[in-house]
């Protein structure tokens, strides 16, 4: 993963796309995670057909798009701020179109047109192809609006627009929506039902990636572990026992694209993770070896309530199949602190669970209520603020233990990392990461982004590796 980051905790991008022209220029938003991002390469690719060029500039934008997030209050809060002050613009410029994009236009829908009469289009996830005509709607001095959600749509025939892309990694969606009802999250209420998109146009999309120069895909669900594509469909047949392929399939498939391309995905759901997927991840060495596999919590009463479909035991489980399948594989995990009604027992549980699992690598949240949700229904949501907050703050202590205790281990060996860019640190370095997500930085000596080098790894901070070449 080119890191999912601490979702909305992530700075608005801005997008750059070229194309033909209409003299029309767009200036494009994105929040939240990976696949919000993938989906803003789509509608990218459906405005570039109309002729819309990108600015960096927001002063010099005929039309301002947000890709929103909703999965925590903060989140929605942030993108408010950035409406406000889109509308600012207006005053001078009273043609210019806002129009909100994602998650969040799915979940208030009319509500940002009416009540806040903060923008002129709410577009949701799964009617983007409509985009060019609500943009004429607004155009002519009206509101437009369509929050339809689909069972069908995978836009699997938009040729996305990499955004913002360094040539080397490129992330590819592999299915929509989600069925989990997870109790505490929006996300089956703003993305709509889980569907799974054509296997072929996957494996199309990475083989021309490939073409293109790209050396790193991510395959990108919400629970990519329950992906299903029936192969009857398109008269061709994998197995023909099973008319169908899975996950592992698909990985298998996407791998035999190329072995020099890195192929990784997120994200996994413990409850469906199969040892068919692990033992497919071991057998080709371009699939990384990594797997995010969120937790949320430590304790069973809590995943009860979480309405998450496994318990403590059934995902160590899981994790000790991860490890047996592949020893020195890198598990990523996401946590929540605060739940409805988590007792201090019940939290300590999500300690012992890392100290026992010892995660490389963690995203970390306090609960947030939300609207619609299951848990908003039917618990109260109970935990005192600073209570989330101070057990949230323990909970990144122990990762921040746990990544450099990992890392330190890291020290003395030679990995393959893919270089990606430079460094951050020194513009005599490169960054990149190695099979198990890790990055890793070192002096760039004759090599370049997108080569793949041996680094031996010499010191360590929780967050990084550093290392010179050793090839
Ligand atoms: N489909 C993925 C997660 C998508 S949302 C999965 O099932 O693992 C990414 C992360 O945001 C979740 O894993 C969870 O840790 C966090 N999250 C979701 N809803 C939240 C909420 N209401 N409050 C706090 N964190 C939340
Ligand atoms: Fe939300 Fe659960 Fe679906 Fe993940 S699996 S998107 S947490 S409902
Ligand atoms: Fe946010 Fe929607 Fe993704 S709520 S995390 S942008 S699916």
């Amino acid at each position: 993963m080119t890191n999912k980051v601490i979702i909305e905790e992530r700075q608005g991008e801005v997008m750059n796309l070229k194309g033909g022209l209409n003299g029309k220029k767009l200036f494009l938003e994105s929040y939240g995670c990976q696949m919000n991002f993938a989906d803003s390469e789509i509608v990218a690719s459906i405005l570039q057909k109309e002729g819309f060029i990108t600015t960096h500039e927001e002063k010099e934008a005929d039309l301002i798009l947000l890709n929103t997030c909703a999965i925590r209050e903060n989140a929605e809060t942030r993108v408010r701020h950035r409406l406000t002050h889109f509308n600012s613009l207006k005053r001078n410029r009273p043609s210019l179109v806002i129009g909100v994009l994602g998650c969040m236009a799915e979940r208030l829908k009319d509500k940002l047109l009416e009540e806040e009469k903060l923008v002129d289009i709410v577009v949701g996830p799964d009617s983007y192809r409509d985009l060019p005509k609500l943009i004429s709607v607004a155009e002519d001095g009206e509101r437009g609006m369509n929050v339809l959600l689909s069972r069908e749509e995978t836009y699997a025939d938009v040729n996305p627009i990499r955004l913002n892309s360094n040539g080397i990694s490129a992330f590819i969606s592999i299915m929509r929506g989600c069925d989990n009802m997870c109790s505490f999250c929006v996300v089956p209420f703003t993305r709509g039902r889980e569907r799974s998109r054509d296997l072929n146009t996957i494996v199309h999309e990475a083989r021309y990636l490939v073409e293109q120069g790209y050396k790193e895909v991510t395959l990108l669900g919400q629970n990519v572990d329950s992906y299903r594509w029936n192969l009857s469909r398109d008269g061709q047949v994998v197995d023909p026992e099973k008319g169908h392929a899975d996950f592992a399939d698909l990985l298998a498939a996407v791998a035999q694209v190329n072995p020099q391309l890195r192929v990784r995905f997120s994200t996994s759901h413990p409850k469906d993770m199969t040892d068919k997927v692990l033992e497919t991840m071991a057998r080709y060495d371009n699939i990384c070896k990594y797997v995010p596999l969120p937790v949320q919590s430590g304790n069973s009463e809590v995943l009860k309530r979480m309405n998450r479909g496994y318990s403590r035991e059934w995902y160590l489980d899981r994790i000790s199949a991860i490890r047996r399948y592949m020893p020195d594989c890198g598990i990523s995990t996401d946590i929540i602190t605060g739940f409805c009604g988590e007792t201090e027992e019940e939290y300590q549980d999500t300690l012992s669970i890392m100290d026992e699992v010892h995660y490389h690598f963690a995203y970390m949240f306090t609960y947030s209520e939300r609207p619609k949700t299951l848990a908003e229904r039917k618990f109260e949501d109970d935990i005192p603020e600073e209570v989330k907050k101070s057990r949230l703050a323990k909970v990144i202590q122990r990762q921040s233990e746990h990544s450099h205790a990992h890392h330190k281990t890291m020290v003395g060996k030679v990995h393959q990392v893919l270089i990606e860019r430079e460094s951050k640190r020194s513009t005599e370095c490169f960054s990149g990461r190695n099979t198990q997500n890790i990055v890793v930085v070192f002096p760039k000596e004759s090599s370049a982004p997108g080569d793949y080098v041996n680094v031996l790894v010499e010191e360590c901070t929780p967050g990084t590796l550093i290392g010179r070449i050793v090839n």
